[in-house]
């Protein structure tokens, strides 16, 4: 006998980084501070080292800081490992970072400047991604190319329906700052988005971790892993922090998407459940483990 927990597993477990704004010189630190190889490492053993079961590693944009060849040569040297343990799908986007060309090249071999819009079904889990870098801005949108493309792909549902991983988060942010870099047209998104499978989207861009909606549809923006915007600053202030970078144990149940932040930092912990209480857990059948294990001992 198993301790359940008495909830189903989520159907797909998605890994969600955001920004690591890797440089081409490694030796390189971003701001004259942060090692961002280190921080995509780091990140990436906590992801090893928390989840089972991975279906998907998404990273969803700036993950070159400016967008050296040398940089995305660096990111699949990262990434392609842990893939290769996890199993899982590799899904790479790009933000106003990256430079389309050496992106196109370096990660998926293609010749040109077009957005690597790309979709990545992963047993029946649809993941869709949009470039939303504007070409020579910082802020971000769609051209309509791509949302004619979007269209027809979001014509038919796919069996567990559909995440979109955009870069710039298609939320209001407090930032007056970052408003002026954030997603152009919010509502032609919103609209193009109605009666489609779309389940939620996943962003980055603002370095910080932040939840909103686009209509009926969660909008989930993971902290950067390489630094982090300072909240407690007053909000015209943009002001980066080497800390406390994160990610987003993103799990689709059958009627939820639920995100759970990882800090990339290990702290201190203290003993864990022991591994008696589990084995006991265990013996207990899943009808009666609420009651054992919840009620309060006096
Ligand atoms: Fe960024
Ligand atoms: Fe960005």
């Amino acid at each position: 006998m198993a301790l359940s927990g008495g909830r189903p597993a989520p159907t797909h477990v998605i890994a969600h980084l955001s920004d690591p704004h890797l440089l081409g010189s490694p030796q390189g630190r971003l701001a004259g501070r942060i090692d961002t190889a280190e921080q995509l490492r780091r990140a990436l053993a906590r992801l090893e080292s928390s989840a089972e079961a991975v279906d998907a590693l998404v990273i969803s944009g700036d993950l070159a800081d400016s967008g050296e060849p040398a940089a995305y040569e660096l990111l699949l040297e990262i990434v392609r490992p842990v893939v290769d343990r996890l199993g899982c799908a590799l899904v790479l986007t790009g933000g106003n970072h990256d430079e389309r060309g050496p992106l196109a090249q370096v990660l998926f071999g293609v010749d040109g400047d077009d957005p690597q819009d790309r979709i990545t079904t992963v047993r029946g889990l649809r993941i869709i991604t949009l470039d939303s870098a504007v070409p020579g801005y910082h802020h971000g949108g769609l051209s309509d190319d791509q949302y004619a493309w979007l269209a027809r792909e979001l014509a038919a549902p796919a069996e567990h329906g559909t995440i979109l991983v955009i870069h710039h988060a298609p939320i209001t942010y407090r930032s007056p700052v970052m408003q002026l870099l954030d997603f152009d047209d919010v509502d032609r998104l919103r609209e193009a988005l109605v009666g489609t499978d779309v389940r939620a989207v996943l962003s980055g861009h603002l370095h910080v971790t932040s939840f909103g909606q686009l209509g009926q549809i969660p909008v989930i923006v993971a902290g950067g892993v390489s630094y982090v915007d300072d909240v407690g600053a007053p909000r015209l202030l943009l002001m980066g922090v080497d800390g406390p970078q994160s990610w987003n144990l993103v799990e689709v149940h059958a009627n939820e998407v639920v995100a759970t932040v990882v800090p990339v930092s290990q702290h201190e912990t203290w003993p864990a459940l022991s591994d008696a209480v589990i084995d006991y857990m265990s013996t207990v059948p899943p009808q009666d483990q609420r009651e054992v294990f919840s009620r309060k001992r006096t």
